[in-house]
C-alpha cells in the first residue's frame, strides 16, 4: 500500500539544525545556522528558482533531469516529500523523495532493476538534490539523504530506495555511495540520458565486500555495462577531484572525469 496521509503532520519531529559555511561572490566565508524541514507548497517557487540556478551552473546539461513546477508539486504531499535546508528564511538546498506508481516505467526504478511485481509498491525514489552554489562543500546533500532515510524507515511500506544519477555526476555518485547505495545498473533513461540506477534496501541492508575487486574508469561505460550484466555492482569511487574549480571549472570537471575510477564487487552476500 502506498503511503497515505499528511507526512508534514506525521513527521514534524524529524527535523535538524546545523551550521553551514557560505562562500559569497567576494570569497568571504561566513557561518550561517540552518534548519532542515519538510517543505510545504509555500516553498514551491523557491524550489523552482533554486533548481534554475543549479541548471545554469551545470558543467554538462544532461547531468540533471529538470522538473516542471507541477511535477515538483506532486512531491509535496501524498506522492512524496521534499526536505529543505532553510537559513534565515531562505532555501539553500533541497532533496526530493518520490513514491512512484507501481506501473510507472519512467519513475518506478524497481521495474528497471527487475524487482518482483509484489515489491514495486515498496519502492521510493531519491529524485533530485540541489545545493545552492554558495553552500557547496558543507555535505548538505549527505545530511539531507540521512534525514530522508530516517523518515522513510518510519513509514510503511517502503523497502527499496532507488535513485538515478548521471555517470558524469561524480559529486553526487560519491554522496550516494557514502549514503549506503550500490550502483546496480547503467542504462538510458529520460529520453536517452545515460544513468546509473542505485539501490539500497531499507529493511535488510545489503552487505557488500568493502574492498572492490575491480576498478574501472568512470567513463568506460562499455566495460561497466558488461559487469552489471554479469551481476556485479559498484560501491566505491576512487580518485581525487582536480581542484581548480574557481579558475576554470569546465576544464577541472573534464580532467577529474578522466582520473576517477569506480570499484566493483560481486552481488552482496545474503542473510
Ligand atoms: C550533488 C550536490 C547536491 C552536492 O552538493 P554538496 O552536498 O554541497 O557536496 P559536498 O559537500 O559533498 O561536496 C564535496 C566537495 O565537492 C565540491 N562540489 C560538490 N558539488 C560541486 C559542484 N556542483 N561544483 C563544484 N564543486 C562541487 C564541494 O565544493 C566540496 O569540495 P571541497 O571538499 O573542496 O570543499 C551538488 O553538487 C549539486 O547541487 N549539484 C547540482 C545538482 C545535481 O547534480 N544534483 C544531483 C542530480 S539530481
Amino acid at each position: 500500500m502506498p503511503f497515505i496521509g499528511n507526512i508534514n503532520l506525521q513527521m514534524k519531529d524529524v527535523t535538524g539544525t546545523g551550521v553551514a559555511v557560505r562562500k559569497g561572490n567576494d570569497s568571504v566565508l561566513c557561518e550561517v545556522p540552518y534548519e532542515i524541514r519538510i517543505l510545504d507548497a509555500g516553498f514551491l517557487s523557491e524550489i523552482i528558482k533554486l533548481q534554475q540556478v543549479i541548471i545554469e551552473g551545470l558543467p554538462r546539461g544532461e547531468m540533471l533531469q529538470p522538473f516542471s513546477e507541477s511535477f515538483m508539486k506532486e512531491h509535496i504531499g501524498k506522492k512524496g516529500f521534499i526536505l529543505g535546508v532553510v537559513s534565515g528564511g531562505r532555501l539553500i538546498a533541497f532533496r526530493n523523495v518520490y513514491f512512484p506508481d507501481i506501473d510507472d516505467p519512467e519513475w518506478n526504478l524497481g521495474i528497471d532493476l527487475g524487482l518482483p511485481e509484489n515489491s514495486l509498491c515498496k519502492v521510493a525514489n531519491f529524485q533530485m538534490v540541489c545545493v545552492h552554489p554558495d553552500f557547496l562543500g558543507n555535505s548538505l546533500a549527505l545530511v539531507m539523504n540521512r534525514h530522508a532515510i530516517s523518515i522513510l524507515r518510519k513509514i510503511e511500506p517502503y523497502e527499496h530506495l532507488c535513485a538515478t544519477v548521471s555517470p558524469y555526476n561524480f559529486w553526487n555518485i560519491r554522496i550516494l555511495l557514502d549514503t549506503g547505495f550500490a550502483v546496480m545498473k547503467l542504462k538510458k533513461k529520460y529520453g536517452g540520458k545515460l544513468r546509473y540506477i542505485v539501490h539500497m534496501n531499507l529493511k535488510n541492508p545489503d552487505r557488500f565486500s568493502s574492498t572492490p575487486e575491480l576498478q574501472i574508469s568512470l567513463t568506460d561505460f562499455k566495460r561497466q555495462k558488461e559487469l552489471f550484466e554479469e551481476g556485479w555492482c559498484a560501491v566505491q569511487l576512487s580518485g581525487k577531484s582536480v581542484n581548480d574549480y574557481d579558475a576554470c571549472p569546465n576544464i577541472a570537471f573534464e580532467d577529474t572525469l578522466k582520473i576517477l575510477e569506480i570499484g566493483f564487487v560481486r552481488q552482496p552476500c545474503t542473510g
